[in-house]
């Protein structure tokens, strides 16, 4: 029998103008996706559709819907992936409404949103990914509201995969730890080290080792309603 050619597939991804994003969306163009990518910046992915949208504004995402849908069209499989983030410090003695709800609304309202936009569109074979961290399970000190968010991120998860059942379309969370983003290098060698040192395997994850684990994720339906840590695992006090 001949084998039948995939249907044609798009990634739907926030953030892929730097860091684990952009390794993402690179991984899947390889893999021959058409890359749609959602931020402030631009993305250096070749051939990648642009949509330029501030997601800690309501009014910036809708302006975008039109476009977004005219873009997916002729897409019947698509992967939608949650991995923009927005991370302010504080603690909870002085964490700032302010920063408290502009981080729930980029990291948490915001994937809620272009769910609702780009699920009646998503056929079988489809998947919702969203990017949470280490901190999606456990806590440090100063992060308050980026943790908070990052349990948001698990629970939203889980919910969409009660929510889709039936449908075909399946869902999981990838847990980042310490990966080697512009942010982190921004820290200095001694930080890296330190961080490195914490691991079980010496080292800090590198963003296409995430990239990995976002498409394995998107093309292997069994993972649905997962958590899928990706620290390198962390070495216990
Ligand atoms: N790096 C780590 O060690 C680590 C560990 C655990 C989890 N994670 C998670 O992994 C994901 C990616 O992290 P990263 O380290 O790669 O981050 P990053 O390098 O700081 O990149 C963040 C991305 O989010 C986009 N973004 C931020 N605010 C936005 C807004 N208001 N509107 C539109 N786009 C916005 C940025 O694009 P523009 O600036 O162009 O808008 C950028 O592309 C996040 O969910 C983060 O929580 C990272």
């Amino acid at each position: 029998m001949t084998p039948q050619p995939s249907p044609p597939r798009c990634l739907v991804i926030t953030g892929a103008s730097k860091g684990i994003g952009l390794a993402t969306a690179t991984r899947f163009a390889a893999a021959g996706y058409q890359v749609i990518n959602l931020s402030r910046t631009d993305t250096s992915v070749p051939g990648a559709v642009q949509m330029t949208v501030d997601l800690s504004n309501p009014s910036s995402i809708e302006s975008i819907s039109k476009p977004l849908l005219a873009a997916v069209e002729g897409f019947p499989v698509i992967t939608l992936v949650h991995n923009a983030a927005l991370q302010t410090m504080g603690s909870i003695k002085e964490a700032e409404s302010e920063q408290l709800r502009a981080m729930f609304e980029v990291n948490v309202v915001a994937p809620v949103t272009l769910n609702q936009m780009l699920l009646p569109t998503m056929q079988p074979g489809s998947s919702v990914i969203y990017i949470g961290s280490t901190m999606s399970h456990r806590a440090t000190r100063n992060l308050t509201g980026y943790i908070a968010t990052k349990h948001a991120t698990l629970g939203l998860m889980r919910s969409t995969c009660q929510d889709l059942a039936g449908t075909g379309v399946h869902t999981c969370c990838i847990c980042p730890g310490f990966t080697e983003t512009e942010m982190l290098r921004s820290f200095g060698g001694d930080v890296l080290k330190h961080l490195a040192s914490l691991t079980t395997q010496q080292r800090i994850a590198s963003t296409s080792e995430i990239a990995n684990l976002v498409h394995f994720a998107a093309e292997n339906p069994v993972v649905n309603g997962a958590a899928l840590n990706a620290d390198l695992g962390f070495i216990e006090p």
